[in-house]
């Protein structure tokens, strides 16, 4: 089969997999090379046990495996054969040397432009997917165009604003697409060919375009808001908590304003997730690095305001269960970031179970898809056991404490849980998705966020 174009994105990861499965799915015109140095990923995108889950992938991706979706390791030959160049490398925090703890590792960004440099035979569009610090395209422009065999690259900002767990959702039907550019003839060109992909199943009004550095600057942004947002709220549980207003109430109230709007403001035990905190951290130090220490202080505070509330969750619980929890065996219900999602990085519950376990309890860890990645988060710790079945895990223990919003929860036949467990018992609500005054009456000690706790004592 003849292609129109060819695309390589370089990166398999949660971001390269599913935007690639669905820019395939919707253009059977192009083929899409999805490579990564990960043997093991792309092993798996070959099969049905695909290396994320997300709902509604597995789908989209054997609608286009095979046909003009592929998945390898030969990264060279994708960047040879290709036009466009996706890169969708991980993007973390620096942990060692200048900037250690806050600037991004760009490590693997610098590898992969070296890497198309070199096998390069032809002019290509590199597309910047990875969330990156507002004025990388410079550094990769100087990388690029420092060829010898004078071969024309033009660097393309076009940040992922997917979520996971809704991300074939937000792909198929994305709030907008942006894509930045240099306002040059050939970034004009560029930017075109890239909204020319997009404009294929995304409605053109939703498809924005801009300078390069404000895409770049747009995505630490956005993610910073929402995260703040976040912050906002759980920082008036707090407050709640102390003066008998409730946090839903308040929030309903406040998000009925339609200059606010009534989304993503569910008090929570924090957030969590591979980049709010890093985006953030990037932020603050990209505006230390201008002197913009006030703005750098502002945004650092939404970090901090997360971690006050993980901190003061776990100090609720070893409070609330009379000082000690030593010896005690408390089951964490969820383990995931965030519901439909097997992902754990940067989980509130990392944190938790880590402290409980410090404390000396019992962990028993259980969530429906991320027991795996529990086992590598807390492979430190002895002691900590893994149970799928919420039901079991409740068996013999003191308390019960929920740490993701899986669906799942919100439906348990919460009687049985409470005549398996030990009396007194206790239920820490770190989501809000239980019915609170139910439990109390089935004789739960109960503890939500942002209002005050219902006691048998
Ligand atoms: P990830 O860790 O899941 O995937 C990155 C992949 O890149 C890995 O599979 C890794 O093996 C591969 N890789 C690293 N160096 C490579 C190289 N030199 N050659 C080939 N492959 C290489 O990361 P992710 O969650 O997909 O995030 C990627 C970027 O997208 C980050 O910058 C992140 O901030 C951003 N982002 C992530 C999300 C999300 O929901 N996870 C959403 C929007 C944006
Ligand atoms: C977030 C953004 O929503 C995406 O737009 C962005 O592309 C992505 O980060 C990224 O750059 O990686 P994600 O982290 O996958 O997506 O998930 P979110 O739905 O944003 O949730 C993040 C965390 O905040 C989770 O721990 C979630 O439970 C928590 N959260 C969310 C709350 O505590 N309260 C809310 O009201 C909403």
């Amino acid at each position: 089969m003849m292609f129109s174009k060819r695309i390589a994105c370089i990166g398999a990861g949660y971001v390269g997999g599913p935007t690639m499965a669905v820019i395939a799915m919707k253009c059977p015109q192009y083929k899409v090379t999805v490579v990564d140095i990960s043997e093991a990923r792309i092993k798996a995108w070959q099969t049905d046990n695909l290396p994320i889950f997300e709902p509604g992938l597995l789908d989209v991706v054997k609608a286009a495996r095979g046909r003009n979706l592929f998945f390898s390791t030969d990264i060279d030959a994708a960047i040879r054969e290709s036009e466009v160049i996706f890169v969708s490398v991980n993007t973390p925090t620096k942990t060692f040397g200048e900037g250690a703890g806050k600037a991004a590792d760009l490590q693997y960004w610098e590898k992969v432009a070296r890497e198309i440099v070199r096998e390069s035979r032809s002019p290509k569009i590199v597309v910047e997917k990875s969330t990156l610090p507002v004025k990388t395209a410079q550094t990769m422009e100087n990388i690029l165009n420092a060829n010898d065999r004078k071969i024309h690259f033009e660097v393309i900002s076009n940040p992922e604003f997917l979520a996971e767990g809704t991300a074939v959702q937000d792909l198929l039907e994305p709030d907008r697409v942006l894509i930045g550019s240099h306002e040059t003839e050939s970034g004009l060109r560029a930017r075109q060919e890239i909204v020319d992909i997009y404009a294929k199943w995304v409605p053109r009004d939703r498809i924005l375009t801009s300078n390069v550095w404000s895409a770049e600057l747009s995505k630490l942004v956005a993610n910073a808001f929402l995260a703040q947002r976040i912050s906002s709220i759980n920082s008036i549980s707090a407050l709640c908590e102390k003066t008998d207003a409730n946090i839903l109430e308040v929030a309903r109230a406040v998000g009925m304003d339609s200059r606010i709007g009534n989304r993503f403001l569910n008090a929570s035990v924090g957030f969590g997730g591979s980049c709010f905190k890093k985006d953030i951290l990037n932020l603050v130090y990209i505006c230390e690095s201008y002197g913009l220490h006030e703005v750098a202080q502002y945004w650092e505070s939404v970090l901090e305001m997360n971690e006050f509330q993980e901190t003061r969750f776990v100090r609720a619980m070893i409070r609330e269960m009379f000082n000690t929890i030593v010896g005690k065996r408390i089951a964490l219900f969820g383990f995931a970031f965030k519901a439909n999602t097997s992902d754990t990085r940067e989980s509130p519950a990392i944190y938790i179970a880590k402290k409980l376990s410090r404390e000396q309890a019992r962990v028993v860890i259980s969530d429906p898809k991320a027991l795996d990645n529990a086992r590598i988060d807390l492979a430190e710790l002895e002691g900590i056991t893994y149970q799928e079945d919420p039901y079991q895990a409740a068996v013999g223990a003191h308390a019960v404490a929920i740490m993701t919003e899986w669906d799942l929860y919100r439906t348990l036949e919460w009687e049985k849980i409470f005549d398996v467990m030990e009396k007194p018992a206790f239920l820490f609500d770190g989501r809000n998705i239980v019915d609170h005054e139910r439990l109390f009456k089935i004789g739960f000690n109960v503890y939500p966020l942002g209002r005050p706790p219902l006691k048998h004592f």
